[in-house]
């Protein structure tokens, strides 16, 4: 059977990344969470106390950090971050950061190596656009903001993170902002991206409605 690539693109918090990890484990694909790589960048700079708003220092400093993501879990320099790039201070740099174009095409990189097989479901800001502007299937999702702030705030509570709701809400919104707006590969929905407000729906619908989306392609091929 024909392997085919996903590409998931959308505003923060509107569950792109558990809907994609469950579509990816539906159809034995591989998942990818491109914005986890972009965290784990920013927690690097952030770490090494690297002045990113100097583009020699980025550049320097990029020699060093090695990103690594096996499906479940990111790596940088080979230790797992997964705990370290979900803090409100990466949240609060991350947007700023992914905006380096010297960041981005260190990833965009990576991301299309690790799609060259097909086989995967990837998610982010645009997958669609310029990672993989051939993808079999584009989805851009969206949801109104207190919905997703108040996924994002569950989502910290799970992680022992609590945080006050209008703050998360303000860095959404901000981090909408600067993504979208970025003058390097804004965050916008392909031409060919069908789009699914998953304000009303449950994690479950989002996943099946991908992918019986998916299935209807894949088996037409
Ligand atoms: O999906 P996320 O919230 O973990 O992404 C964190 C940030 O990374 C997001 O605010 C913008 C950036 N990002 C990006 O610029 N391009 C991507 N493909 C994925 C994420």
């Amino acid at each position: 059977m024909n392997k085919i690539v996903i590409a998931i693109d959308g505003y923060s918090g509107t569950g792109k990344s558990s809907t994609a990890k469950q579509v990816a484990s539906r159809l034995g694909y591989t998942y990818i969470d491109s914005g986890a790589m972009y965290r784990a960048v920013t927690y690097f700079f952030l770490s090494n106390e690297i002045d990113f708003t100097k583009i020699t220092e980025v550049v320097k400093s990029l020699e060093d950090c090695h990103i690594g993501f096996n499906g479940t879990s990111i790596f940088l320099n080979g230790k797992n971050i997964d705990h370290e790039i979900r803090t409100m201070e990466v949240n609060q740099n991350v947007s700023p950061v992914s905006a380096i174009s010297e960041v981005r095409t260190k990833l965009v990189e990576q991301q299309r190596k690790m799609g060259e097989e097909k086989g995967v479901v990837m998610d982010g800001r645009d997958i669609g656009t310029v990672v993989f502007p051939n993808a079999e299937l584009k989805v851009f999702m969206t949801a109104e903001i207190d919905v997703r702030a108040e996924r994002r705030r569950k989502e910290l509570i799970k992680k022992g993170m609590d945080e006050d709701l209008e703050i998360i809400k303000e860095n959404l919104k901000a981090r909408d902002h600067i993504d979208s707006n970025r003058e390097d590969s804004p965050l916008k929905m392909a031409e060919d991206a069908k789009e699914i407000d998953t304000s009303q729906l449950t994690l479950n619908q989002q996943i099946d409605k991908i992918v019986e989306m998916a299935e209807e392609i894949i088996y037409a091929s």
